[in-house]
C-alpha cells in the first residue's frame, strides 16, 4: 500500500511537471526493417497475421476457451482489475467503427477512438515503435477475421486509478510516442532483431524491471523482473547471470521450441509466448532476434542467479535413485519428489519421456527464492509446440508446507543450493 501511495505521488508530481508535453506525439509513419516473415508473406493480410503473431496480440485479447481477439481477459493490478478489449471488427462491442487513424493512434499513443487514455497494461509503450504500415497490416488482418459480439467488462479500479485522464500524466512522465529508427552503424540483421524484440515481441515488458511509477527501468534493460508471480530471468549478455554463456543454437532452440538442452524449459508466461508467438517466427527472424540479444549490455540485475551446472547431489545420484547423502531436513521433500515427480524428472535431472523435463542447468532450480519452482508446482505446464504437447500436471492441491519442502529439495538436488522457500512465500504466490 505504501509503495502504491509513493508511486502515486511520484506519478502526479512527475506528470504535472511534464504536463505541457502532453500533446507531444510523434506523427511520423516510421520505417520498419524488413523481416523475413514479412517479406515472404505475400498479401497485406498475411503480413498482418505474421506481425500480430510476433506481437502476440492474441495472448492478452483472448480468454481461455474464448473466441480469438474478443477480449475480456482480466489483468489484476495492484489497484484493481482491468479487462482487455474486444478487438474484433464487431462495430458495437469491438473496433469495427475505428478508422485507420484511430487504430494507429491506439497503438502509437495509447489513445482510444473516443479520445480516452488507455492503460499501459496494453503495451502501446512498445507498439509505439511500429511503423504505420505495419500497424495497418495488423488492422487489415484483424478486420479479415469474423466479428465477435462480446462486450468488454468495465474496469474495476480504485480512485484515482479509475480516472483515464490521469494516464495522461503517466504518459507525460514516462512515455514518448516515437517510431523505431534503424541504426545505420549496425547490421541489417541487428536492426531486424531490435525491431522484433522492442516494437513487436515486447520482451522488455516482462524482462525489464519497473520503476516506482510502474514504468520500464531502461537502465536495467532485460536484467530480470517479476511478472504475474513468475520471475522473468536476466536475459542480458552477462555470462554469469544472463544468457552470455548460451550458444546461438541453444537460444534458437529455447525461443522456437521452448527448451534448450542444459538450460531447462520455458514455463508460465514464457511458455505462452513461445506457444502463441515465437514458434511461428521465420528462422532468419529468430536469428536476428538472437543477434540483437547478444548486444544488450551485461548487467547483474536485482535478483542475480548463477547456474551450478553439476551439483554434487546430482553427481552422486543415478537416473533412478537419489544420492544417499541427502541431509535429514530435506528428507520429507525427497519423499514427496519420489512419490510425485521422479518418474518424469529422474533423480539426476535428466528427464524421462521428454527432454523438456530435464531440470539440470535450469535457472528456476538455481534461484534460491524458488519463485518459478513454486509457480511450476502450482500451475503445471501445458505448451503446444508444432503438433506436440509438453505436459506437467498442477500440484496446487499440495499444502503450502508440502510445496515448500518439495521446492527446497528440488533447489538443493538440482541447483546444489539451500532453498529459501517457506509456507508463507508459497501462500503469497498462490494468491497471484
Ligand atoms: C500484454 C497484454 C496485451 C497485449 C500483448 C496486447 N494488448 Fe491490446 N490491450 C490490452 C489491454 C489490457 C487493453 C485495455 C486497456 C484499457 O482498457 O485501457 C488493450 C486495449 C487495446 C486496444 C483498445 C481497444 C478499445 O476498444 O479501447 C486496442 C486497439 C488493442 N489493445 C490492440 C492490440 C493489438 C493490435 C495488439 C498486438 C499488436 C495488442 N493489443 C496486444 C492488453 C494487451
Ligand atoms: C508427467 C510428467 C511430470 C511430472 C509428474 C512432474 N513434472 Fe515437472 N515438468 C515436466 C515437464 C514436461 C516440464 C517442462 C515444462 C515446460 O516445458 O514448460 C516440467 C517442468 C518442471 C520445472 C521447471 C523447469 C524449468 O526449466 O524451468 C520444475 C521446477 C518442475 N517441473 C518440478 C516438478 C516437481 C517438483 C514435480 C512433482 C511435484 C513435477 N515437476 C512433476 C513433467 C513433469
Ligand atoms: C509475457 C512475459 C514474457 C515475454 C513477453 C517474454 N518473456 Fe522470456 N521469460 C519469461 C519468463 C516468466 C521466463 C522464465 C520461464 C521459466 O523459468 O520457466 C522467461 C525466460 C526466458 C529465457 C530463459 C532464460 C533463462 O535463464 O532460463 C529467455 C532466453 C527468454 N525468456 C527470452 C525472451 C525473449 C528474447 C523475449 C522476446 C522475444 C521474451 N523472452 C519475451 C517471460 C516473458
Amino acid at each position: 500500500m505504501k509503495r502504491i501511495l509513493i508511486s502515486l505521488v511520484v506519478l502526479l508530481l512527475a506528470g504535472a511537471g511534464a504536463y505541457h508535453y502532453l500533446t507531444r506525439s510523434d506523427p511520423s509513419p516510421g520505417t520498419a526493417p524488413v523481416l523475413q516473415g514479412v517479406a515472404t508473406a505475400g498479401s497485406l493480410i498475411a503480413r498482418g497475421a505474421y506481425l500480430a503473431r510476433a506481437a502476440d496480440c492474441v495472448a492478452c485479447h483472448t480468454t481461455a476457451g474464448g473466441k480469438a481477439f474478443a477480449g475480456g481477459l482480466a489483468f489484476k493490478l495492484p489497484f484493481g482489475t482491468l479487462y482487455s478489449s474486444n478487438i474484433t471488427s464487431d462495430p458495437k462491442t469491438g473496433i469495427g467503427n475505428w478508422s485507420d487513424d484511430d487504430f494507429v493512434r491506439a497503438l502509437h499513443d495509447g489513445i482510444r477512438h473516443d479520445g480516452q487514455r488507455l492503460y499501459p497494461a496494453f503495451p502501446y509503450t512498445s507498439y509505439s515503435l511500429l511503423s504505420r504500415d505495419d500497424v495497418l497490416a495488423i488492422k487489415a488482418y484483424l478486420f479479415s477475421l469474423p466479428a465477435v459480439e462480446q462486450a468488454t467488462p468495465l474496469p474495476a479500479l480504485s480512485f484515482p486509478f479509475n480516472q483515464r485522464w490521469a494516464m495522461g500524466l503517466w504518459n507525460a512522465a514516462f512515455f514518448k510516442s516515437e517510431r523505431f529508427v534503424p541504426e545505420a552503424a549496425k547490421s541489417a540483421q541487428w536492426n531486424q532483431g531490435a525491431y522484433l524484440a522492442n516494437a513487436l515481441a515486447h520482451c522488455a515488458e516482462c524482462h525489464t524491471p519497473r520503476n516506482i511509477g510502474f514504468a520500464l527501468d531502461h537502465r536495467n534493460a532485460l536484467a530480470g523482473a517479476v511478472v504475474n508471480g513468475w520471475q522473468a530471468p536476466n536475459i542480458t549478455a552477462d555470462a554469469l547471470y544472463g544468457i552470455g554463456k548460451w550458444s546461438d543454437e541453444e537460444l534458437y532452440q529455447y525461443l522456437r521450441f521452448g527448451h534448450a538442452a542444459g538450460h531447462g524449459s520455458a514455463g508460465g508466461p514464457m511458455g505462452e509466448a513461445v506457444e502463441n508467438s515465437l514458434q511461428y517466427l521465420a528462422p532468419q527472424d529468430t536469428r536476428a532476434l538472437i543477434s540483437y540479444l547478444r548486444s544488450v549490455p551485461a548487467r547483474a540485475g536485482h535478483n542475480p542467479v548463477a547456474i551450478n551446472p553439476q551439483p554434487d547431489s546430482v553427481a552422486k545420484s543415478g537416473a533412478y535413485a537419489p544420492a544417499p547423502t541427502t541431509p535429514a531436513g530435506l528428507q520429507p521433500g525427497l519423499r514427496l519428489f519420489e512419490a510425485s515427480c521422479a518418474s518424469c524428472h529422474q533423480w539426476n535431472g535428466g528427464g524421462a519421456q521428454t527432454g523438456n523435463a530435464a531440470l539440470l542447468g535450469a535457472r528456476a532450480v538455481n534461484d534460491v527464492s524458488g519463485r518459478n519452482v513454486v509457480q511450476t508446482i502450482l500451475h503445471g505446464a501445458n505448451m503446444r509446440i508444432g503438433s506436440g504437447e509438453v505436459l506437467m500436471p498442477s500440484f496446487a492441491s499440495f499444502t503450502d508446507d508440502e510445496i515448500a519442502q518439495l521446492s527446497n529439495y528440488v533447489i538443493f538436488q538440482f541447483g546444489g543450493k539451500p532453498g529459501k522457500v517457506t509456507p508463507e512465500t508459497v501462500a503469497a504466490q498462490r494468491k497471484n
